[in-house]
């Protein structure tokens, strides 16, 4: 083979595309990973997953520093916010982790080449002015912010995520369009660090496809906490000043016109598949109307030996799940039986509290005509929440009323994003709310709560 030769390239260095370079060269195939970042990771590690969650630990801190502290009988000073430390931090964060995947491709033997990759033929790529092929070719170029026409992204005024993880000082006031994930997350970011902030949603309520009861008990949380929210309401222009910027607004049904001024507004109103200059359509990959490209639930596109995995793809827009795809996408390429469950992949909301969601939702189940039972189990009812000083929300888990088999969990509370992992695990499992009730869980400990909530699903919890 010469050095522009390999077995497998994969466009694309996010969690998709570098979690399966790594595991072909572990299944032996020479490989090689392209991306027009310098630095690998994605969108995840880059601008997305993990700057996001670092903001979200220094706000949370600056915001216990000066409200959550009195309590447990800690007095403080009121914090002052150095914004520029916070931003540094997050920055080295990524600059750690994306140097961490470089490491890892030496270490793999996967070679990163650094353009933009082009698909000119089935077997070639070219990059720049170098021409590589290879038998098998990954897409896996993810996804970019979808814009909202009347109102034009200029990253300083009116900014995608992008611009949110990075905005040089706090804004007095701010609008977030669309309270779905990044609305909510990155709203909560720049509430704690002081600014105003109102979500503008267009549905009647916020998390859109999420448990209605988890619904409600986020949008009162995040109300207390002092987010803003207008639901049912659409955006419908951007004036951009010096003073600020003045979005129009209408009720989402139809009405009167209002006015709401903001610093900065941020459009997070979900994400929309990236295949620019692929050179798809010359070679007649096939996409769907929303230009996600189709494959066979085998990964396998249309053309003979081009596959694609991740956001690009469609489905739940999940760092996660474009990991188990990329996986499942080079072990089927090996002969192997790769497999990706989308039943059992957990979403996880990273505001305060968390809010974790997996499998079906009880609004899914009636429609569906399912007989299921529920359990919950409140976290004011358990003991160490109640010591931790952490007691919002509630574990609630479905199971089929017949087997008892788990068919959903729905968390809103202290570490929902790590609890939601062991009903992951039954859920993998083919196991029940009785197999969940039977195991062990350390006193105290917020899981107690998950065991709880088993318990309840067979009537028979003990703490409430
Ligand atoms: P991406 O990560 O988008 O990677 C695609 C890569 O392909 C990019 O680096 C791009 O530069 C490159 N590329 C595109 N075209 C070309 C080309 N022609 N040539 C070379 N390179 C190319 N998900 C979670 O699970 N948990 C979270 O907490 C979370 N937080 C998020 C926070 C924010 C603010 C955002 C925006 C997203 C978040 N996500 C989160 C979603 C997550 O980032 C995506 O689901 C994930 O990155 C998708 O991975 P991917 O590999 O499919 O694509
Ligand atoms: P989203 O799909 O989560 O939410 C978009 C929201 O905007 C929805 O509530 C939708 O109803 C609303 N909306 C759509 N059009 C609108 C309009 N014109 N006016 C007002 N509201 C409108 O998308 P979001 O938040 O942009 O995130 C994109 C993706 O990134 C998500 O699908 C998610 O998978 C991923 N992500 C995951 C995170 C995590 O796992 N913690 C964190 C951040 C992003």
């Amino acid at each position: 083979m010469t050095d522009n030769a390999f077995d497998v390239i994969i466009i694309g260095g996010g969690p998709g595309g570098y979690v399966a370079a790594i595991r072909a060269a572990q299944l032996g195939f020479k490989t090689a990973c392209v991306d027009k970042r310098d630095t690998l990771g994605g969108t995840c590690l880059n601008v997305g997953c993990i700057p996001s969650k670092a903001l979200l630990q220094s706000s949370h801190l600056f915001e216990e520093a000066g409200h959550g502290l009195a309590a447990h009988g800690v007095n403080v000073a009121a914090p002052k916010l150095d914004l520029k430390a916070m931003l540094a931090r997050k920055d080295s964060v990524v600059g750690d982790l994306t140097k961490g995947i470089a490491f890892l491709f030496k270490k793999n033997k996967v070679t990163h080449i650094v353009g933009e990759g082009v698909i000119t033929a089935p077997g070639h790529v070219q990059v720049g002015k170098d021409a590589y092929n290879a038998k098998h070719i990954i897409i896996a170029t993810g996804s970019e912010p979808a814009a909202l026409p009347g109102v034009e992204v200029d990253e300083k005024q009116i900014v995608t995520s992008t611009g949110a993880l990075d905005l040089p000082k706090v804004p007095k006031t701010m609008v977030v369009i669309g309270g779905g994930v990044i609305g909510l997350e990155l709203g909560s970011v720049w509430r704690r660090l002081g600014a105003d902030v109102t979500v503008v949603e267009f549905l009647p309520a916020i998390l859109p496809g999420m448990d209605g009861e988890v619904v409600k008990q986020a949008t009162r949380t995040l109300k207390k906490q002092g987010l803003n929210f207008k639901t049912g309401t659409k955006v419908t222009g951007a004036k951009t000043a010096k003073s600020g910027v003045t979005l129009t607004l209408e009720p989402a049904a139809g009405g009167d016109a209002e006015t709401l001024k903001a610093d900065v507004v941020l459009v997070a109103i979900g994400r929309r598949p990236f295949t620019d200059k692929l050179g798809l359509g010359d070679i007649g990959v096939a996409m769907d109307a929303r230009g996600f490209v189709t494959t066979d639930g085998h990964f396998k596109t249309n053309v003979a030996g081009i596959y694609a995995i991740g956001d690009v793809i469609g489905g739940a827009m999940l760092a996660h799940k474009a990991e188990e795809e990329g996986i499942a996408c080079v072990e089927l390429i090996a002969g192997q039986a790769g497999h990706v469950n989308y039943g059992a992949i957990p979403g996880v909301v990273y505001t305060h509290p968390e809010i974790a969601a997996l499998g079906k939702t009880e609004e899914t189940l009636k429609a569906e005509g399912v007989a299921y039972s529920v359990g919950k189990f409140p976290f004011m009812a358990n003991s160490r929440a109640r010591a931790v000083g952490d007691t919002e929300g509630f574990v609630k888990i479905l199971a089929d009323a017949k087997t008892d088999r788990v068919l959903g969990a729905h968390i809103i509370g202290p570490g929902a994003g790590e609890l939601i992992q062991e009903i992951v695990l039954a859920m993998e499992f083919g196991g029940s709310s009785e197999d969940i009730a039977r195991t062990s869980h350390a006193h105290p400990g917020t899981a107690e709560a998950v065991k709880e909530a088993a318990l309840a699903c067979l009537g028979r919890a003990i703490h409430v």
